[in-house]
């Protein structure tokens, strides 16, 4: 190179570098000044919870039990992407107990981490019964608001954009291989209307 000086596609390759991490060290500073002057929570919370006495009991054996290590509930817990907040409006209570004791005969593909050994979260079908079932309660009261990204049920009313993307995108044996969720909800309305009639 000569004596030091910068080539100009060089200058304008750093240049465009240096632009993108102002912009970005910018965007930053702007977005925490935002975050503090709002009132309002930034995301919504739509995962919440009002527990029972042995719900609250699962939530300390939660703890206890070492789930956080792999699962992430209540702010607690690690953040590989296992949640645990809102899965009581996922699955049921029965699910849930039978998961817990029985996981690879409950959950509907290969398990990866709960089951037999070595799996890494083997120990969890060997807790006492009592605990597996605090355990179940406590994950049954961690819901969801409809809608939201964990919650079983999507948002309430039709949506035409969903309507168009399975028209369009869904292969045709889905159709009866698969029930569609929304249909679910619609038979819940329709016999809640026939009642308030
Ligand atoms: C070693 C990591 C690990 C530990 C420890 C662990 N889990 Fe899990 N958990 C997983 C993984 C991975 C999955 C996804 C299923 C699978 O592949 O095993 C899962 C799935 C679940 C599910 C979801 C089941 C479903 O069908 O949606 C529940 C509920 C759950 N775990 C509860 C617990 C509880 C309660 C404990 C503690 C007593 C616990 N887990 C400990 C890794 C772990």
């Amino acid at each position: 190179m000569a004596s030091g000086g910068l080539k100009r596609g060089e200058k304008i390759l750093f240049g465009i570098f240096a632009l993108i991490g102002v912009f970005a060290v910018a965007s930053f500073v702007m977005l925490e000044i935002v975050r503090a002057r709002s009132d309002k929570p930034m995301y919504p919370n739509t995962t919440h919870y009002d527990f029972s006495a042995e719900g609250l009991r699962g939530s300390v054996l939660v703890r206890k039990a070492g789930c956080l290590s792999c699962h992430r509930a209540l702010r607690n817990g690690t953040s590989m992407g296992l949640e645990l907040d809102g899965i009581g409006s996922k699955r049921s209570f029965q699910y849930l107990l039978g998961f817990l004791k029985n996981p690879e005969a409950t959950y509907s593909t290969k398990t990866v981490d709960h089951g037999a050994l070595p799996k890494g979260a083997a120990y969890v079908a060997e807790l006492p019964e009592a605990d597996l079932h605090a355990l179940a309660i406590f994950l049954s009261e961690l819901r969801a608001d409809q809608g939201s990204a964990v919650a079983r049920l999507p948002a309430e009313g039709r949506s035409g954009f969903i309507d168009e993307m399975v028209r369009v995108w869904a292969p045709d044996n889905w159709k009866s291989e698969y029930k569609d969720v929304r249909d679910e909800v619609k038979q819940q309305e329709d016999k809640h209307d026939a009642g308030a009639k």
